[in-house]
């Protein structure tokens, strides 16, 4: 229960056989693969074949990050209320002037591309049997009971209330550590604004999700070229757990949303990140905000690196739809409460592969659709 699946343990069934895991980067670099290990290949296709890009009448929205602090009173309202439509009607968008520097966007990949390069020896220190471990390192959680291992290798550290980090390469602490800072003030505003889009007053986000001490992740996910990229998966259809994460990458395209039923290409706009809703701001919202369902595909040719940037609740927090967003009739609460720790447990706890939850256990168990990944 609760592992991770460690790139060099073995297979826990005692009944199966006896499975060495190795790391997708390792494998992928070995020579002459011209097909993947039948361990990583997913019975139904799954490659983004029957994925298509956003209608023109309905792209994937756009937030100027700028706007939101626009200091003319009709702009800040108009950046807030379409904060709010990205927020109901995806569940995800592009944020550009965000005022994240280039240079530091491009050392954080850099530093994270670096780990990635270490021996296999040294990245193993590091490989993680619980989602509350600190830092993990490994291809993905659960993987032992999926049966089905990603091709792709993670590194997942938490950031804050207490920062944590592999010491090694040289810089990568550094770096990690002052991107951590950034984006935190970035969540913390946007958060702002999403809460006054719903209605809420803007500070009552910091007091009910205590985020003086708000758990937050930041990962690496690796997805080197795959072979056979229609059989193999990078990240299967999950929802992320936290309240919003903020996502940087290369310009490899390969992260899908769900919208509307369809699969929808996120295209990499340069120096934009991707931002999209999780699991606490749908229980917050009462519903009204979706925790959106994505996923990530492969291809064979070049190496795609994501550093998504999770900002949660504090693990202690206990969370509850919004007073003000629930009635005695029309709005009744729709979740049930549990705190933040035990949500995530009990998330990682799940393999629910069956596609989306009926209504009726539409509570913590499974806000959108739980295919027990943490990133
Ligand atoms: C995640 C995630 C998407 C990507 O790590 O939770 O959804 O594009 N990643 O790698
Ligand atoms: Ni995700």
């Amino acid at each position: 229960m609760d592992t991770i699946s460690p790139v060099t343990q073995l297979h826990p069934e005692a009944s199966a056989p006896r499975l060495q895991i190795t790391s997708a980067k390792t494998l992928a670099e070995s020579s002459n693969l011209t097909s993947i290990p039948s361990h990583y290949a997913f019975t139904t296709p799954t490659s983004g074949d029957q994925a298509v890009h956003a209608d023109h009448d309905d792209p994937i929205p756009v937030i100027d990050f700028s706007l939101l602090s626009s200091s003319n009173p009709d702009q800040r309202s108009k950046a807030v209320s379409d904060l709010a439509k990205a927020c109901q009607d995806w569940g995800v968008f592009m944020l550009i002037n965000h005022g994240v520097p280039q240079s530091q966007m491009k050392a954080t990949v850099d530093a994270l591309m670096g780990f990635f390069d270490l021996t296999d020896q040294e990245k193993n220190k590091f490989l993680g049997k619980h989602v509350l471990d600190p830092i993990i390192y490994g291809t993905r959680i659960k993987a032992s009971i999926d049966k089905v291992l990603l091709w792709r290798d993670l590194l997942r550290m938490m950031v804050h209330p207490k920062f944590h980090c592999p010491p090694k390469p040289e810089g990568l602490s550094e770096v990690l550590a002052e991107y951590s800072v950034e984006l935190r003030k970035l969540a913390r505003e946007l958060l702002k604004a999403i809460t006054e889009s719903l209605g809420l007053g803007s500070g009552y986000i910091d007091e009910a999700m205590n985020m003086d001490s708000s758990l937050q992740i930041l990962a690496a996910n690796l997805y080197p070229p795959c072979p056979q990229p229609e059989l193999a998966m990078g990240l299967p259809s999950h929802s992320d757990f936290g309240l919003l994460t903020i996502l940087m990458q290369n310009d490899i395209g390969g992260l899908q949303v769900n919208h509307g039923g369809k699969w929808v290409k996120v295209d990499p706009i340069p120096n934009a990140f991707v931002v999209n809703t999780a699991d606490q701001l749908e229980i917050m919202s009462n519903g009204k905000y979706k925790s959106v369902l994505h996923r990530a595909v492969l291809n064979n040719k070049t190496t795609r690196i994501s550093i998504p940037f999770s900002i949660g609740p504090s693990l202690n927090t206990v969370v509850v739809p919004a007073e003000q967003l629930v009635d005695g009739k029309h709005n009744q609460a729709t979740y049930i409460s549990r705190n933040y720790r035990d949500y995530l447990k009990f998330k990682q706890s799940r393999v629910l592969n069956k596609g989306l939850c009926p209504n009726q256990v539409k509570d913590m168990i499974c806000v959108a659709y739980c295919y027990a990944v943490l990133c």
